[in-house]
């Protein structure tokens, strides 16, 4: 997570204003690359000047939080099919990029024209890849969602509600309807995504069997995703007997199929979480964190009806722009209600 200190920044541009006319206010960070490559060799940061007022339908934003996000690595990288507009600076020779796609930003001031903003209001990024690693910016309006300011809504919640949580609501909303009492399974369930589909499944009453590698602290882990409302807990290694995971799967739903399967992690593992699968079941893919292809034998289509999807929330947003404000209000209400732990994080 990496946190803007505005107030710190401005406080030492009025000094510098006290002290010479002629000095130029370096009051803006941003977190900028000019190529892609790894992050760590190509990321820096950039100092530029304070914004000038916002011109017609554009807004000056602070931003108060803005996350990273695994897939925002595979952009610096150059490897992610959504690809950030290049902008222009003086202090930096050709294109410059701006880091980072999600983020929470107070408006500090509204061009003319703009409707429905105002200074204060807390706003999120509707358009992909606006560049968010900076203390500031002016934005087009149409590119911000507000973000309800619902009493009990943090800080932290609210800027990394647009990417995993909202995944992990269309995840659990978009395939199959699910009545309460049914079985969802994910496999990388301790991965931001996975802790969002635990806590949202259980505020809808159904039960969850998650997997995770296993570790030394493992117990550990797995009372942290209890404690957040997962039902079971299962390493992949447990997944290799496949006939005693399948009788305590089927002990656990009391017969019940299980009809959601999300993966984020691909390889061998997502082939054995597949055969615990029910009839008619939906085994939708959205990452592939162990970079390995993800292979299904040919029996789950032909004898349990298998259907098997991909999910990419930045082609859902593209195509359900009204949907989004709906989101936005749905997701806020229910971190504001304490029945949504935040992330772990460190702010920077
Ligand atoms: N399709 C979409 O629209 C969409 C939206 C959001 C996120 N995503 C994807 O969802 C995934 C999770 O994102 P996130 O931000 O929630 O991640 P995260 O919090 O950074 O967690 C990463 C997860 O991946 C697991 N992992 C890493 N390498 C692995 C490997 N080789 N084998 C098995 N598991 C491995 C980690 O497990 P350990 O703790 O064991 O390392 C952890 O559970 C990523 O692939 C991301 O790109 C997709």
């Amino acid at each position: 997570m990496f946190r803007k200190h505005g107030l710190s920044l401005s406080s030492y541009a009025t000094r510098l204003r006290l002290f010479s006319t002629s000095v130029r206010i370096q009051a803006s960070r941003s977190i900028i690359y000019t190529q892609n490559g790894q992050p760590s060799d190509v990321v820096r940061a950039l100092t530029t000047p304070t914004l000038p007022s916002p011109p017609p339908q554009t807004v000056n934003l602070r931003f108060i939080l803005s996350p990273i996000n695994p897939a925002d690595v595979n952009v610096i990288e150059g490897v992610y099919p959504s690809k950030p507009q290049p902008s222009s600076s003086p202090e930096v020779q050709g294109d410059v990029f701006v880091g980072g796609n999600e983020g929470l930003a107070e408006v500090i001031s509204v061009g003319e024209g703009v409707k429905g903003l105002k200074g204060g209001d807390w706003v999120v990024m509707k358009a992909s890849q606006l560049g968010t690693w900076r203390s500031a910016a002016n934005i087009r309006s149409e590119q911000l969602l507000k973000v309800p300011r619902f009493d009990g809504l943090s800080e932290v919640n609210a800027a990394t509600m647009m990417v995993n949580p909202a995944t992990a609501h269309c995840l659990l909303s978009h395939f199959v309807t699910l009545e309460k009492g049914q079985w969802v399974i994910q496999n990388g369930a301790n991965s931001a995504v996975g802790q969002a589909v635990i806590q949202l499944a259980r505020n809808a009453g159904l039960k969850t069997i998650n997997l995770v590698r296993s570790r030394d602290d493992i117990d550990m882990l797995r009372q942290e995703l209890e404690d957040l409302g997962a039902t079971h807990v299962v390493t992949y290694d447990e997944l290799k007997d496949k006939k005693a995971i399948k009788a305590k799967v089927k002990e656990w739903a009391n017969g019940q199929d299980i009809r959601l399967g999300l993966n984020c992690v691909g390889g061998e593992s997502t082939t054995a979480m597949a055969g615990l699968l029910g009839i008619d079941a939906h085994l939708v893919t959205y990452g592939a964190m162990a970079k390995r292809p993800l292979s299904l034998p040919a029996s789950l289509f032909i004898f349990k009806n298998l259907t098997a999807h991909g999910f990419w929330l930045s082609s859902w947003y593209k195509d359900n722009g009204k949907e989004q404000i709906k989101l936005v209000e749905e997701l806020a209400r229910i971190m504001a209600s304490g029945n949504f732990k935040e992330p772990r994080h460190e702010s920077l």
